[in-house]
């Protein structure tokens, strides 16, 4: 009857597949109310003699039972380990997935350019604030209160007198009022407008310069500016200076390159003039040295302006300026 317990027992872990399974095992034999429990609980009611023998087998079969559960127990963890290893099998000899490193937006790789071929030529960078006062953005700029540049469709304004900054412009006016000529610097920076078409977006970058000094003249500008052209297009780039007008500038040009698409023949890119406008600047207004505090007469400067975007889509004949916005990493691991 005694050897009985211990035969079903090793009869009963035999059969047992799962370590889950072993707990009630352990419960049914050793716990609170396991058979061999019990029985150890009924001793008080045996003989001397028969309590001593007794005794002695319940505890050995009590402590067999735990050592046994416990082998098993290991034998099953590691059972799982190695069919857990057989299922999981790693084939090292597949190819590994491709990733692909993070680059700068086109955008910004221009804008790193520009800035680059500038630095060469001694101009530091400054920058001014995007919410900008009517007063920084127009009125300083010799834009009179009646100017179609103020009108409500090309200007974002946030209050009667606070816009998003149109262009890079302001900082100009913004410089020049904390620091004296010699002045060299360009100022890069988003700016924003009412429009939207496949060469317009509400928000744009722009890249001003400014350079004032005493006797600085309108052959810097040429210079400079060419220079610049060529080093950011080739060398071979055609470029030509057209008159124009910004109220703030005085005289003022626009600036074309060679269409790089049909390379001056004409076609659709350059609306089959052969030309594409890059630039605007022009000798600074004196109307504008007199907002600045600077006194009459005593210095003259050039001042110019670009759109990035405009720039890096000619650098690499893309034709719709949205595709700068979507961020469609096809499109920008292009670049
Ligand atoms: N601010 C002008 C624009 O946005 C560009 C410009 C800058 C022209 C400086 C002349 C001088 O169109």
């Amino acid at each position: 009857m005694q050897d009985n317990l211990k035969q079903t027992f090793l009869a009963e872990i035999d059969n047992i597949k799962y370590i889950q399974e072993l707990s009630n095992l352990k419960a049914k034999y050793i716990g609170k109310k396991g058979l061999i429990t019990e029985r150890i609980k009924q001793l008080g009611s045996l003989s001397p003699e028969e309590r001593k023998v007794q005794g002695i087998f319940l505890n050995e079969l009590k402590n067999f039972v735990e050592e046994t559960i416990k082998n098993k127990e290991v034998q099953l963890r590691q059972q799982e380990i190695s069919e857990a290893l057989k299922k999981e099998y790693i084939d090292i000899t597949l190819p590994g997935k491709d990733f692909y490193f993070g680059g700068s937006h086109p955008v910004n790789k221009t804008l790193f350019e520009i800035v680059d071929i500038f630095r060469e030529l001694g101009f530091t960078v400054e920058e001014g604030p995007e919410v900008e006062l009517d007063y920084y953005n127009f009125e300083a700029l010799n834009i009179p209160k009646n100017h179609p540049a103020r009108d409500m469709q090309d200007t974002f304004y946030v209050s009667e007198d606070v816009v998003l900054r149109t262009h890079t412009s302001p900082i100009q006016i913004r410089v020049m009022e904390k620091k004296n000529p010699p002045l060299r610097f360009i100022a890069p920076g988003k700016v924003y407008r009412c429009d939207s078409d496949v060469s317009h977006t509400p928000m744009f970058h722009q890249v001003e310069g400014l350079m004032v000094d005493e006797k600085v003249s309108f052959s810097h500008l040429k210079g400079m500016l060419v220079y610049f052209l060529r080093r950011l297009f080739g060398e071979e780039i055609p470029v030509r200076f057209r008159p124009s007008f910004f109220p703030f500038t005085e005289p003022s040009t626009e600036i074309d390159i060679g269409c790089i698409i049909c390379g001056v023949k004409g076609c659709r890119v350059c609306k089959g003039t052969g030309w594409l406008e890059v630039l605007g600047a022009g000798m600074v207004h004196p109307n504008v040295f007199k907002f600045a505090g600077y006194p009459h007469g005593k210095y003259t400067g050039f001042a110019f302006g670009m759109g990035v975007e405009r720039l890096t889509m000619l650098k690499y004949g893309i034709d719709d300026i949205r595709l700068f916005f979507e961020n469609d990493i096809r499109f920008l691991r292009q670049f």
